[in-house]
């Protein structure tokens, strides 16, 4: 026992005074780590966030929150939301351990990279994200050969994407664009993704050896793409949305595991090289919109798994390759406008996955491979302006939405009840040489298309199954008879054209209660009079060239003659005999008539103008009233909502685009709506800001009134939320569709700033009382703009409650106390504008909580559960680097839509959030006001 204490004691002196030269060695490290420490937070103008930056013993600051230390010697520096605003100093690499330098979201600024960090032997992770960091990233960025990751997204660097990133050998990822790192085993993953990269992109592009996927989609690149590919285990390749010019790199074609090539809208042109054709992983092809030539590879799809195979809006010659769907799992052919010719590929025939054909604007030729019409899957098949024949056949794919095979050459009858065992909506067939008759069943068609065929006999009366008709177009055929009475009832019926036609007889009264935007029945052998509803400048040009008709009250436009007069001619040139019998009666029965007329043209003529559009304008226009009113067709409806249609109308025939509201003129409603709309426009013509959509002007007569807006580019909030089937693959030009998180936020700022000035810049103050997302418009860069102030009132004294007239607005938007008392302020805006924060960060729709609650309910009671907020944001947005974001905005609605109206926040407030929310701060405020908001 003894023995062995004095050894154990004997070994304790020892490593004691081991130890404590190495600790003496260690505090003198740590001492002069603290010092550059404290130097950091004095050349920092001692930020606040470091006030706890004191000192109590030589390595108490490996305690501090931002400090990893290893044996006490720091490797790590993590500054992220600090309000720190300074420079990044050299003598930070006098840290000789420092492995992690992380300064995202700050103020940190310099005019180029802080190449000082170059002298940071060890570092391996570089975060200067949100930041004010400018110029060029330096050449001799590989100089920092031991980072493994480098994030630099959100700065203002611009310029070439340095050729020496791809010689950071140890790199393993490099974000200059999306969010926070994983491990990975070496550079496997580029993103850089939608930033404003301008420039070539460096030749060593695809060196790197494990590169599976490149993303450069969205930038300004020009040049070429790099020739030379090593990265043969690419397995995605995005350089979509640039301007990159040349051609394909042949070296393509040996990407044995490449499942898919993006190159779309760029200016790439030559020939696709034969061997992208044999790749046998290649799952989807986009390549349109490009200048691409020659004829396709003939292999596409012989090979491999071809899902997508895109190539429209290009200058293709040649046939469609023959084996794309050899495989069998073709989902699409999208290969419009280009010169492509030939027939069809038979084995498009025999393709049961495939769903879309778009090949219109082509020369293509010969017959569509018979099994093509009846493909199950199929619901798209457009095949216009092409040289096609052959006929159709008695029935179609059961899925089958959309037909569309305008200019081509196909004849033969169209069958009856073709439509009638499918889901066709949509049957476009103009300019062909069809015969026969018109079809009686159509069942669940909206839009047809016939004109310029050359069909015959008469239009059908029992004509039930065209109850979803809106628009009808049989102009330039033979068709012979009367106008069938029953058109007049078909209830979605708006555009109706039957010129150029053999059509006798009289015009059915009851035609007129349809009160169609666009009607033409031009260059028929129509008889008597029209109905009184068509009496109407509206309809100037929809009778033209029928010398039998006539109207009872002629106008200036409407280019017919009176009735009346008609009459008495007819009957002088008719019946000698008793021409002066008559014609006595007649000219006084005239007389009265006439004088009759007279005297309520007059009388009406003193109370307004009844049939002429009447346009009141709130600034200088372009256009004209005959430019919107002509322009008001189906194929111009864009949506239709509570009280009116809205119409997409282009006018002057330049690119400006106008939304019309045309207000329903239901009798019933009538008086309701004049009041909306007198609101609507006195609000909106008195209100100018970003944020507010622009009233134009408005047209209005006795029957209908239509306002003029500026017409958003990206129409309404909700349909980029909410979308049924978000747009598939194949709707080109939307590739990413899904709202990202900072267009989110952007949206809810503008629209928080429209509502706040009308809340509390406007005197007095306006309530808009109908927010929700659908009201919400957005421009082409996201900008919201707030609309429809048809239920808008403005408040007699600021705060004072006002008793409105009736409750209006839309399920899961409304305020409780709105609901119950109609008694209303401000805060029934913040409440609603809450439950848009809400959808904004979950993706759910406003009365979608789950079976009997709204989403503010079911956000709440989320809460209440205690379940975690991430849970519940929108899984298409939610990436860590916006967690934090996301999460405040979620409890901003929450709070917004507090029951108590007294507890919500003013606009005022909420717009400040949410700036401070969204943008990286300056002065400090930002904890503050969030803390006042959500004490943690
Ligand atoms: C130094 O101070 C820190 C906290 O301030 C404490 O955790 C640590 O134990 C102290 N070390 C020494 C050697 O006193
Ligand atoms: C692409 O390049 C053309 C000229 O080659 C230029 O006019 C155009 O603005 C460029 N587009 C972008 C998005 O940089
Ligand atoms: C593709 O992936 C396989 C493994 O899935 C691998 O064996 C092959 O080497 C890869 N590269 C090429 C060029 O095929
Ligand atoms: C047709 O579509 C259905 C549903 O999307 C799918 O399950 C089926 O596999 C498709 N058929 C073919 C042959 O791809
Ligand atoms: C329709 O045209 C075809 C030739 O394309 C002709 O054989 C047929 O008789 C025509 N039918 C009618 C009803 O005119
Ligand atoms: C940071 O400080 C500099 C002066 O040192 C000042 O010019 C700049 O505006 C500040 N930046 C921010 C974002 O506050």
């Amino acid at each position: 026992m003894k023995k062995t204490t004095l050894i154990f004691l004997h070994f304790s002196i020892y490593f004691s005074t081991f130890f404590h030269l190495l600790s003496h060695a260690n505090s003198q490290l740590s001492t002069q780590e603290q010092g550059i420490l404290l130097n950091l937070k004095k050349l920092w103008g001692n930020p606040k966030s470091l006030k706890h930056w004191i000192p109590t013993n030589s390595s108490s600051h490996c305690s501090w929150p931002e400090i990893t230390c290893s044996n006490d010697s720091i490797i790590g520096l993590s500054f992220r939301d600090y309000n720190i605003n300074g420079t990044v100093a050299p003598f930070i690499c006098n840290l000789k351990n420092l492995a992690t330098f992380d300064v995202y979201n700050n103020s940190f600024h310099s005019t180029e990279f802080p190449i000082a960090l170059y002298n940071c032997s060890k570092l391996e992770i570089l975060d200067l994200s949100e930041n004010y960091f400018y110029g060029a990233i330096p050449n001799d960025i590989h100089r920092m050969s031991w980072l493994r990751e480098l994030s630099l997204e959100g700065n203002n660097f611009d310029g070439n994407i340095s050729s020496s990133i791809g010689r950071l050998t140890e790199l393993r990822k490099l974000m200059l664009s999306s969010c926070p790192f994983t491990e990975m085993e070496a550079l496997e993953q580029l993103d850089l993704s939608e930033n404003n990269l301008i420039g070539k992109i460096p030749d060593s592009l695809f060196m790197p050896k494990n590169l599976r996927i490149v993303y450069l989609y969205k930038n300004k690149l020009s040049g070429e793409i790099p020739q030379v590919v090593k990265a043969l285990n690419l397995d995605v390749i995005d350089l979509s949305e640039n301007n990159l010019t040349g051609t394909i790199p042949d070296d393509f074609g040996k990407l044995g595991n490449l499942t898919g090539l993006a190159l779309f809208f760029n200016q790439l042109s030559g020939k696709i090289p034969d061997s992208i054709g044999r790749l046998p992983k290649l799952i989807n092809l986009r390549l349109f919109n490009n200048n691409f030539s020659g004829s396709l590879p003939p292999e596409f799809g012989r090979y491999s798994m071809l899902e997508e195979f895109q190539v429209s809006t290009n200058k293709l010659t040649g046939q469609l390759p023959e084996h794309l769907c050899d495989n069998g799992k073709l989902l699409g052919v999208v290969a419009f406008e280009n010169q492509l010719n030939g027939g069809l590929p038979k084995s498009l025939g025999n393709c049961s996955s495939l769903e879309l054909v778009k090949i219109y604007k082509n020369k293509f030729s010969g017959n569509i491979p018979n099994g093509l019409w009846t493909s199950s899957n199929l619901t798209m098949l457009m095949l216009s302006d092409n040289s096609f024949t052959g006929e159709l056949p008695g029935r179609l794919a059961r899925n089958l939405a959309r037909l569309e095979m305008n200019n081509n050459r196909f004849s033969g009858k169209i069958p009856q009840g073709m439509s009638s065992s499918t889901n066709l909506l949509v049957l476009k067939a103009s300019n062909n040489l069809f015969n026969g008759t018109i079809p009686r069943d159509l069942s669940r068609l909206t839009i047809l298309l016939l004109d310029r065929n050359q069909l015959s006999g008469s239009l059908p009366s029992d004509i039930n199954s065209w109850k979803s008709l809106n628009t009808l177009n049989l102009s330039q055929n033979a068709i012979s008879g009367q106008i069938p009475e029953e058109l007049g009832s078909l209830p979605s019926l708006t555009e109706l054209d039957l010129s150029e036609n053999q059509l006798s007889g009289l015009i059915p009264s009851k035609l007129g209660l349809l009160k169609p935007t666009s009607l033409n029945l031009s260059s028929n052998h129509l008889t008597g009079s029209i109905p009184t509803e068509f009496e109407n400048d509206a309809y100037a040009y929809s009778f033209l060239n029928n010398p039998g008709l006539c109207a009872n009250r002629p106008s200036r436009y409407l280019n017919l003659e009176n009735c009346s007069s008609r009459h008495q001619k007819s009957s002088k040139t008719s019946y000698k005999l008793i021409a002066w019998i008559i014609g006595l009666v007649v000219a006084v029965l005239l007389g009265l008539f006439i004088s009759f007329f007279v005297i309520r043209n007059y009388k009406q003529g003193k109370h307004g103008l009844h049939l002429t559009w009447k346009l009141v304008s709130f600034q200088k226009l372009n256009f004209t009233e005959l430019d919107i009113l002509s322009g008001l067709t189906a194929n111009n409806l864009i949506g239709s909502g509570g009280s009116g249609q809205v119409y997409h109308v282009v006018v002057n025939h330049s690119s400006d685009s106008v939304a019309v509201k045309k207000i329903w003129n239901n009798r019933k409603l009538e008086k309701k709506l004049e009041k909306e709309f007198l609101a609507e426009v006195k609000i909106l013509s008195s209100i100018r800001h970003a944020n507010i959509v622009k009233l134009l002007c408005c047209i209005s007569n006795d029957n209908s009134k239509l306002l003029v807006y500026k017409y958003l580019d990206n129409r309404s909030l909700d349909q980029w939320l909410h979308r049924k089937s978000r747009a598939t693959t194949f709707s080109s030009s939307i590739n990413h569709v899904v709202l990202d998180w900072p267009k989110r936020m952007h949206i809810a700022v503008g629209a928080a700033q429209g509502l706040s000035y009308m809340h509390h810049d406007c005197s007095p103050p306006i309530v808009h009382r109908d927010v929700k997302s659908s009201n919400i418009l957005l421009d082409l860069d996201f900008n919201a703009q707030i609309a429809d102030f048809g239920l808008a009132k403005i408040l007699i004294k600021e705060g004072e409650l006002a008793t409105m007239s009736a409750v209006a607005g839309s399920f899961g938007y409304i305020a409780p106390e709105y609901a119950r008392t109609t008694k209303i302020n401000e805060k029934i805006d913040v409440y609603s504008f809450g439950v848009i924060l809400l959808e904004l960060t979950t993706g759910r729709k406003a009365n979608d909580g789950d079976e009997h609650t709204s989403l503010a309910e079911w956000a709440l009671r989320h809460i209440q559960d205690g379940k975690p907020i991430g849970d519940a944001l929108d899984e298409e947005v939610k990436e860590s680097c916006h967690l934090n974001e996301m999460c405040h905005v979620f409890k901003l609605g929450l709070y917004c839509t507090s029951t108590q109206a007294s507890t919500r926040p003013s606009m005022k407030e909420v717009l400040k959030v949410l700036l401070q929310c969204s943008q990286p701060v300056r002065n400090g405020e930002k904890n503050v006001i969030i803390e006042m908001f959500f004490p943690s």
